[in-house]
């Protein structure tokens, strides 16, 4: 006998089958589970089936299906959210739409400095596509292989050159996105001035899914760089980072592209990890940063440039070593040690990512509060600390003492560590996520730092867009 569930299932299946083929319409268990775990293995969910349809037109028929007969969408990219954002919940009820398929980039308009690219498109294709027009796709961060450029949109990616390009929101133009109930938002502009009311497309960017699945944007251009310098530079303290980086901004400018905070502890989990790799200087500090300095300018020299602002900081005390890449591969190598930080925490286990930002002018001063909370509460904690120092966002990631199972560590310590670091964070006039997003993980916290007024807000504008509370649902929003 089947029950009505299974009935409605069978209906959905072959409904969707009908649209996207049935090649894209996956159901088997072995077909789904890598859409259903994230992939840090943390969060697992139950999908009806996981549709990879081939265009926007497509993705609006699914919706529209799905709106009619009340049935959850999750909307998912290359799925590397590390706060269970893009994969559904353990009921099994809601279907996955994927955007994988629609990996094309439409154009490249090197006049007007524009790139129009499917959702699905990776941020490595769309960071290689704009090079080979001799421009630069400034978004860049350690996911770029896998993450996409729907994902980066609707969480708002940072990553490391927000100090000089800013974040998705600000690199965007146009975007089109499919409604709940499948109509089509056809918002693909490429214009830097377009002031006709409200801007609709950034109510996408950011909001996780939870309001339109992006499927298509417009993203901006840069000048490609000509001349870079990288360092790898020691500091006695976070507070030294700051004013470090107050020194560059004034010696070098708009050329300060990157400056990574990086701890102790963060750089000891990341040379074990990465086996052969060895730290660019030869003492140990306690911290260090790094420091990018790039221009469209061939003739600029920036080594000359890295020189006098470390010299200056080492006459002032505020550098303690440092070393500038001397080639291409050096320079690699030092950003690698800076991005497989994530991995080396991922792989060792009992991570408490916390993804704060806080006004520059304090963030020493939370690193301080944050790391003496953490203390009291665990002293053996190793204080993997690290991120984009140039935009006030830290990932303070305390991390288990080595011989502690990670479950037990993260049981006992996960709410109160994160909590108190976020309280910190928040007292400081910061914020509980800097670029991860909300997902499912913090989503419970917004209720505890965002204002009556905020929250009243952000329901309202998710009910006039997904009355039926649809898509990506008890995401991002806490409930009411
Ligand atoms: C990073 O800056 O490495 C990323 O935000 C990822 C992470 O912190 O895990
Ligand atoms: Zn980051």
């Amino acid at each position: 006998m089947t029950t009505s569930r299974e009935t409605s299932v069978a209906a959905t299946v072959a409904a969707l089958s009908d649209i996207v083929g049935p090649q894209a319409c996956l159901t088997a268990a072995d077909d789904t589970a890598t859409y259903t775990t994230d992939y840090r293995k943390l969060y697992h969910g139950q999908a009806i089936a996981v549709v990879l349809p081939a265009n926007t037109d497509e993705v609006s028929r699914v919706m529209a299906w799905c709106y009619q007969h009340d049935i959850s969408v999750v909307p998912q990219g290359g799925n590397t959210s590390l706060m269970g954002g893009a994969v559904p919940d353990a009921s099994g009820n809601a279907v996955i739409i994927n955007l994988k398929r629609m990996n094309r980039v439409l154009e490249v308009d090197a006049v007007n400095d524009t790139m129009t690219v499917q959702a699905g498109v990776t941020l490595h294709a769309a960071r290689a596509a704009a090079e080979e027009a001799t421009r630069l796709f400034p978004l860049r961060i350690g996911s770029e292989g896998s993450c996409q450029i729907g994902g980066n949109l609707s969480t708002n990616a940072g990553g490391t050159a927000v100090l000089r390009y800013g974040n998705m929101r600000d690199l965007v133009l146009g975007v089109e996105a499919v409604l709940p109930d499948g109509r089509i938002y056809s918002g693909l502009r490429g214009l830097r001035k377009d002031n006709t009311g409200y801007d609709l497309k950034q109510l996408f960017v950011g909001s996780e899914g939870t309001l339109g699945i992006i499927t298509a944007a417009v993203l901006k251009l840069m000048p490609l760089p000509r001349a870079s310098s990288v360092a790898f530079v020691a500091v006695a303290n976070p507070a030294a980072a700051v004013s470090l980086l107050g020194e560059a901004k004034k010696t070098a400018g708009q050329s300060v592209t990157a400056f990574e905070l990086i701890s102790r502890p963060a750089l000891d989990l990341v040379l074990a990890y990465l086996g052969g790799m060895k730290s660019p200087m030869e003492g140990a500090h306690d911290w260090m940063v790094l420091i990018e300095l790039t221009s469209g300018s061939a003739a600029e020299s920036l080594d000359q440039t890295m020189v006098q602002v470390l010299e200056a900081g080492m006459e002032s005390g505020l550098v303690l070593d440092a070393a500038i890449a001397a080639s291409g591969a050096d320079a690699q190598n030092f950003w690698r040690i800076r991005e497989e930080i994530s991995d080396a925490q991922t792989r060792t286990g009992g991570s408490i990512k916390c993804d704060v930002s806080v006004p520059l002018s304090r963030i020493a001063n939370f690193i301080a509060e944050a790391s003496a909370a953490v203390l009291a509460l665990e002293p053996s904690a190793r204080m993997v600390v690290y991120g984009h120092m140039g935009d006030g966002n830290v990932h303070f990631n305390p991390l288990r003492p080595a011989d502690r199972d990670s479950k037990e560590f993260l049981a006992a310590h996960y709410k109160t560590i994160s909590h108190a670091v976020d309280s910190l964070a928040h007292a400081a006039g910061g914020s509980i996520s800097a670029e991860h997003g909300i997902g499912v993980a913090k989503r419970d916290d917004l209720a505890r730092f965002k204002t009556p007024v905020e929250l009243e807000l952000m329901w309202q504008i998710k009910r006039a867009l997904d009355p039926k509370n649809l898509l990506n649902p008890a995401k991002v929003l806490p409930a009411q």
